[in-house]
């Protein structure tokens, strides 16, 4: 969008609140902060982001189905998941002015800090930046929101809000698989609550301790056993048709950018087009152990470039956590494979085994290599402990078993409204036809999320016709989509408030209306107006709703 104030979120913000978008939550007690409230148009806004996920994601395919999971889970998935160890941000204090910080937020001051003198003479090799206090020495600090289930506020019944939606997925995976006559591969979306206490919400909604998930596992056979059943498997270096229909022999290389490709079509369908974010494909000493690859979308903010969403190939990590923990197998029976491997010979077993031992050890020395940043062998009794697991998981794949990976695309609701709100704001410098300026301020929102979809006016309110067939058109089309019946005002006064609201039509009826049924349409970017009868008007927006 042309004339986006870019280096600001203050007039995007001043907007939200005057035309009811986002709010300071418990505003009237002061607020709480990294808590946000959506009003009118804002929680309009929130409906349609998600509606167009559940459509694009779930709805318009025939390999994923949808999950609504509770936000307190039984507390063993947090252990199993990794979440109640490692889920943490380092956290550090100021003994004198008491400022809670994140100590890898404030690393750069802290780095600067070692090669100038520090103002006071103290105990520490680090100082607060904002009054030059002693800070103490960071600690981990876990994210989980902690809550009592039941009346007894005992240990044993400590329970957390979720801090992400997907584990209720992992944890309802053979349920979901048995009942949803869906086999690998397929997905389980899911969108909902998570919660996390960020020890610096910031940047508005970007970074806030309640925010909505949505969220899809994306379950694919193991590379082994696309292998066994087909004969090869369809890597990038392929050059697979990722527009066209799936296709059973992709590697999970294929699955991820697939997925990732999938994400940028949604994005670009709600009005985010690529040119407005960049792709990060996080380098191999960045991933998490378990992960294969993982890609994060960014996005230019007014407060910097920060991750929108991010899709991951997360191996059977998950999976498997949850079978150690629970004593549930998680795993999957695939007939075809069992069939295909029948027709192995002993040898041709062995040979996969032995292949299989060699291409683990090789992946796991070069992702312990990456970490380090130098050649890492492994020892002796590593490696047999890892030919050992090799040599199981192939004997589960000749019995056509195995615990199935994962393509996670993992996105936050809040965070694409705002960015949606950041890409569709713009001051707009108007001079009419006798040379005099104005700025209009306007939403560009794609119609698909746009809070308000057609805002309805009789031209001259008094006129009982006009007001009559106005209202006509109102009550159909309200039937059908979020309308809005607005009569205060010059005309010109209530095409600059729907702007404002982001609304992409505008119906005048007039005098002209009750001779012949055709109204203007205006339409909000081009701000042109067109004369059509309600049939045409149907068509058009229906159109241009569409996924
Ligand atoms: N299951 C994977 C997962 O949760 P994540 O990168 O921690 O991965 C995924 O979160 C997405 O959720 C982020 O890309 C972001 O859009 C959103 N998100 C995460 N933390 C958030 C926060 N504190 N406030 C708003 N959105 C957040």
């Amino acid at each position: 969008m042309a004339e986006v104030n870019k280096s600001s979120l203050d007039p995007l913000s001043a907007l939200c609140k005057r035309r009811g978008f986002i709010f300071h939550s418990s505003e009237i007690y002061g607020g709480m902060p990294g808590f946000w409230d959506y009003g009118p148009l804002g929680c309009e806004l929130k409906r349609n982001v998600k509606d167009a996920w559940w459509q694009f994601t779930v709805r318009s395919r025939e390999d994923v189905a949808g999950l609504d999971a509770t936000i307190i889970m039984h507390p063993k998935i947090w252990k199993a998941s990794g979440h109640l160890d490692t889920f943490s941000d380092p956290m550090t204090m100021c003994k004198d002015c008491k400022k809670l910080m994140r100590s890898d937020q404030i690393a750069d001051i802290l780095a600067d800090q070692k090669k100038k003198p520090q103002p006071k003479i103290t105990g520490s090799d680090f100082f607060c930046p904002y009054c030059g206090g002693e800070l103490t020495e960071p600690k981990p600090f876990n994210l989980m929101f902690k809550t009592v289930v039941g009346p007894i506020d005992d240990p044993q019944n400590v329970a957390y809000l979720r801090p992400e939606t997907a584990q209720a997925i992992f944890a309802q995976f053979l349920n979901v698989t048995a009942t949803s006559r869906m086999a690998v591969p397929y997905g389980i979306a899911q969108m909902g609550k998570s919660f996390r206490n960020e020890v610096t919400p910031r940047n508005y909604t970007f970074r806030s301790r309640e925010f909505e998930q949505m969220e899809l596992e994306f379950f694919i056979r193991p590379d082994e056993a696309v292998e066994l059943q087909y004969g090869k498997v369809v890597t990038l270096a392929d050059n697979p048709d990722l527009n066209g229909p799936v296709q059973d022999d992709w590697g999970w290389e294929v699955w991820h950018k697939y997925w990732v490709e999938q994400r940028k079509k949604f994005l670009a369908a709600v009005g985010l087009p690529p040119s407005t974010f960049v792709e990060y494909w996080q380098k191999p000493d960045e991933l998490a152990h378990y992960a294969r690859a993982c890609v994060d979308i960014e996005y230019d903010f007014p407060f910097g470039r920060q991750e929108l969403e991010g899709i991951a190939a997360r191996s059977d990590f998950d999976l498997t956590q949850h079978q150690l923990h629970s004593k549930v197998p998680q795993t999957v029976f695939d007939d075809p494979l069992k069939q295909a491997c029948k027709k192995l010979s002993d040898a041709e077993k062995d040979a996969f085994i032995a292949k299989t031992r060699t291409e683990w050890i090789a992946r796991r020395e070069k992702t312990l290599s990456a970490k380090a940043g130098k050649p890492v062998v492994l020892d002796e009794a590593d490696s047999a402990a890892l030919a050992a697991n090799a040599e199981a998981f192939c004997r589960n794949l000749f019995e056509g078993k195995y615990v199935p990976h994962v393509i996670e695309p993992s996105a936050g609701v809040d965070r694409l409204m705002l960015a949606l709100l950041c890409e569709a704001y713009e001051e707009e410098k108007l001079t009419d036809e006798k040379g005099k300026e104005d700025v209009r301020t306007v939403l560009h929102f794609s119609p698909k999320v746009a809070p308000i979809k057609v805002a309805i006016f009789p031209l001259i309110k008094k006129d009982p016709d006009q007001d009559r067939i106005a209202r006509e058109i109102f009550n159909k089309l309200r039937k059908k989509v979020n309308c809005q019946w607005d009569v205060s005002g010059a005309i010109g006064r209530r095409y600059r408030r729907q702007d404002e609201a982001g609304t992409p039509w505008c119906i005048t009826v007039d005098a002209q209306t009750v001779q012949d049924g055709t109204f203007t349409v205006r339409e909000r970017d081009s701000m042109r107006q067109t004369r059509m009868n309600y049939g045409e008007f149907l068509a058009m927006m229906y159109e241009a709703l569409e996924f």
